[in-house]
């Protein structure tokens, strides 16, 4: 798929100020500082579209883009940031739960997490409560660039490995890079076909 347009359209704390559900809408969602607002730069080849920061909790809000005037990519903020006190926290938790699970026009949740660690409990922790709400949601590993890919690959299987005690069928999964866009067109192409499926809810 080219991105040809790409618009920011509004920064939301409130669920009933979201945009009308009447698009296709996929979610990035994923440790605080993994990479989200920059592979959806990547992504559009929008480099200042989602604001990125080296420190963690840069993206507070729920930001939506309109992509080709005919989709929605949702920015959200990243869980499992230190700094944030216990009360931001669960009033983070509860908006974006709620979000996940009331969003009619959602088709897929990505969940992003560091190609470069191990599995990680907080990761894991909640791609199970994906699969206990019965949310589609996919995985986009981030940061490929950063080791070799038999690294990436070593910790891609064992992340799959962890979650089979969980799940019967193992969702589908992407590598990525924002610096040198691997699996961006991928990515794309998924979203593209998903898309071709999308009815829109009945208001
Ligand atoms: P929050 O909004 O705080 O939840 O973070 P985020 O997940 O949106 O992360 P962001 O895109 O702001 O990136 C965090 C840092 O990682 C920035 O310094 C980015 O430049 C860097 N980064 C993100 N993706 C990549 C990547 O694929 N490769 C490399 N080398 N650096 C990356
Ligand atoms: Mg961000």
């Amino acid at each position: 798929m080219i991105v040809k347009d790409a618009e920011f359209i509004c920064s939301n704390t409130e669920i009933d100020k979201l945009p009308i559900a009447n698009l296709p809408e996929y979610a990035f969602i994923g440790r605080s500082n993994v990479g989200k607002s920059s592979l959806i730069n990547a992504m559009t080849g929008r480099k200042g579209l989602a604001k990125t920061s080296q420190k963690p909790g840069k993206t507070q809000l729920i930001n939506h883009f309109l992509i080709n005037k005919t989709w929605y990519l949702v920015d959200l903020p990243g869980y499992g940031f230190a700094q944030t006190s216990k009360k931001n926290r669960s009033t983070w938790e509860k908006f974006i739960r709620a979000y996940l699970i009331n969003r009619v026009n959602l088709q897929c949740v990505f969940v992003l997490i560091d190609s470069r660690l191990e599995p990680q409990k907080i990761d894991l922790d909640f791609v199970c409560w994906l699969g206990e709400q019965g949310i589609p949601f996919q995985m986009i590993f981030t940061k490929a660039d950063k080791q070799s890919g038999v690294k990436s690959d070593q910790n891609i299987a064992k992340f799959r490995r962890a979650m089979k005690k969980w799940f019967e069928e193992l969702p589908v999964h992407f590598l990525t890079s924002s610096e040198t866009k691997l699996g961006c067109e991928q990515v794309l192409e998924n979203i593209d076909a998903i898309n071709q499926q999308f009815e829109a809810p009945i208001e």
